[in-house]
């Protein structure tokens, strides 16, 4: 198994977990360490709906809050037939801390796309430009 395999593995097993009972659109997300380490995380809704937190994000929050600060990639995965890419804010936090990782979308059988970060948010804005 390679690298964004694994990860893809490690997205769908988070999935299971994820809390959504208001949208029943579960989400799982993985992100890998540079030093190869993997957190994960699915999404979490809350009944006030906008408090819902994307898999994306609770992923990245746990790595930040467990210490990790580089990333090399990210999966995510839904149960559809299209890709599920990161919500826009997701995109603008994944951004910040990871820079330009590859994003691994997949379902439950395959991959269904992957894409560089930088496409997904163009012309971001950043740290460099405060
Ligand atoms: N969701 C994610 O967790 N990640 C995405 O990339 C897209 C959307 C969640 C938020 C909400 O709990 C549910 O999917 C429906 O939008």
């Amino acid at each position: 198994m390679d690298a964004s395999e694994e990860l893809v593995h490690a997205a769908r097993a988070a999935r299971d977990r994820a809390i959504a009972p208001y949208s029943r659109f579960r989400v799982g997300a993985a992100l890998r360490t540079t030093d190869g380490q993997i957190v994960v995380a699915g999404n979490i809704e809350n009944a006030s709906y906008g408090l819902t937190t994307c898999a994306e994000r609770v992923a990245l929050l746990k790595a930040l809050s467990d210490g990790h600060r580089m990333f090399s990639m990210i999966a995510v995965v839904a149960d559809t037939q299209s890709p599920t890419p990161p919500c826009g804010p997701c995109r603008q936090l994944l951004w910040e801390y990871c820079g330009d990782i590859p994003v691994v979308m997949a379902n439950l059988i395959s991959v269904t796309a992957t894409h560089q970060l930088a496409e997904l948010l163009p012309m971001p804005f950043d740290r460099r430009l405060l």
